[in-house]
C-alpha cells in the first residue's frame, strides 16, 4: 500500500525528503512510459476549484488526470461563479465537493485556505497556491526540472530572484531545496525580501544563504537562476508596484555575462523580468519546466489516489 494514499499535499513541510524522492521518481517513470498508464485512474474524478487566476496549474492538473484516464470537474472562476459569492464557508464547500470527486485541487487567495478545506474534506486535497503562502506542487516540478537540467540537486548554487516576499513559489521551493545540500542566493529589492521566518528556518537547517540586490553577481556565481514576477495583486499601493516593477531583468546580455551553462527558470507567467531574447538560448528552461509539470502532477495524483 502506498504511503501516500489519502494524504493531503498542503505545504512542503508535509513531505519528507524520501516522499519527494518518490514523487520525482514516479514522475520520471510516467515521463518514460506515459502510454502504459493511460487507464490507471479510470475510476476516479478530480475536482479543481480555482478562486484565483491560473493557466498552467489548473490545466496541467487537468491534463495529468486525463492522461491517466481519470475524469475532471472544474470551477475555474470559483470566486465569482461558485457559492462562495453567496457566503458559503470553505468547510461546507469541502463536504459538498467531496461528494462529487475523489480528490480536490484548490487555489485560493487566503493563506491557510487549502489547509482549512483539507481539514473538512473527507477526500485528499492538494494546495495549488494559497495566497502568499505556499505552492508545493510547483516546487516539486521545479526540483524535477533542476534535476533534469543539471543532473543533480546536491552541490548546486541556486539564485531566487524577484518578489521573494509575496511569491509563494519561492517560499515552497526554498523549503524544498533545504532537503538537499545546496547554497542559496536571494536577489530581491529590500521591500521584497524573503520572509525572515523562512530564512531563519533554512539557516537553522544548515543552508548557506546570501542575500543581495546584485543580479549580475548572482548570475556569475549561480548554477540556476529562478526568476519570479513582482506579484502585483498583493500590493495595496499601486505606486509601490510601479516603483518595484522592472527591478531585475534577465536579458540575453546578462546571460552572456553569466556563469557558462547557467539554467534560467521561471514559474510563469512572466511580465518583463525575463526578456524574450533569452527564450531561444539553451539556458532558457522555463518552457521545459511547464512540460515537466504534467508528469509531476500525474505522479502526485496517482500516489495520493493509491494507484501506484
Ligand atoms: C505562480 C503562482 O500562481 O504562484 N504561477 C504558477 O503557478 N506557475 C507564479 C506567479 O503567479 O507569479
Amino acid at each position: 500500500m502506498s504511503a501516500f494514499k489519502g494524504r493531503d499535499i498542503i505545504a512542503i513541510g508535509d513531505l519528507s525528503r524520501e516522499d519527494i524522492r518518490t514523487i520525482l521518481d514516479q514522475a520520471a517513470a510516467f515521463d518514460r512510459h506515459r502510454h502504459e498508464y493511460a487507464h490507471l485512474l479510470g475510476p476516479f474524478i478530480l475536482a479543481t476549484l480555482f478562486y484565483e487566476p491560473s493557466t498552467r496549474t489548473r490545466l496541467s492538473f487537468e491534463s495529468a488526470m486525463l492522461r491517466l484516464g481519470g475524469k475532471v470537474i472544474s470551477v475555474a472562476e470559483a470566486r465569482t461563479s461558485s457559492s462562495a459569492i453567496k457566503g458559503e464557508t470553505l468547510a461546507d464547500t469541502a463536504r459538498t465537493v467531496a461528494a462529487y470527486a475523489d480528490i480536490i485541487v484548490i487555489r485560493h487567495p487566503a493563506v491557510g485556505s487549502a489547509r482549512e478545506l483539507a481539514e473538512a474534506a473527507p477526500v485528499p486535497v492538494i494546495n495549488a497556491g494559497d495566497g502568499t503562502g505556499e505552492h508545493p506542487t510547483q516546487a516539486l516540478l521545479d526540483l524535477y526540472t533542476i534535476e533534469r537540467e543539471r543532473g543533480r540537486l546536491d552541490g548546486l548554487r541556486i539564485g531566487l530572484v524577484g518578489d521573494l516576499k509575496n511569491g509563494r513559489t519561492v517560499h515552497s521551493l526554498a523549503r524544498a531545496l533545504a532537503y538537499w545540500d545546496v547554497s542559496l542566493m536571494f536577489v530581491a529589492p529590500p521591500a521584497l525580501r524573503m520572509p525572515e521566518d523562512i530564512t531563519a528556518a533554512l539557516r537553522a537547517r544548515g543552508v548557506e544563504i546570501e542575500e543581495t540586490n546584485d543580479l549580475l553577481r548572482a548570475a556569475q556565481t549561480c548554477d540556476v537562476l529562478y526568476v519570479t514576477r513582482i506579484q502585483r495583486e498583493r500590493f495595496e499601493d499601486p505606486d509601490e508596484y510601479i516603483q518595484l516593477k522592472g527591478s531585475y531583468v534577465v536579458d540575453r546580455a546578462l546571460v552572456q555575462q553569466a556563469r557558462p551553462g547557467i539554467t534560467i527558470m521561471h514559474p510563469l507567467p512572466r511580465v518583463d523580468e525575463i526578456a524574450t531574447d533569452v527564450d531561444a538560448l539553451p539556458n532558457a528552461a522555463y518552457f521545459r519546466q511547464v512540460a515537466n509539470g504534467v508528469a509531476v502532477r500525474m505522479a502526485l495524483l496517482a500516489l495520493v489516489l493509491g494507484a501506484v
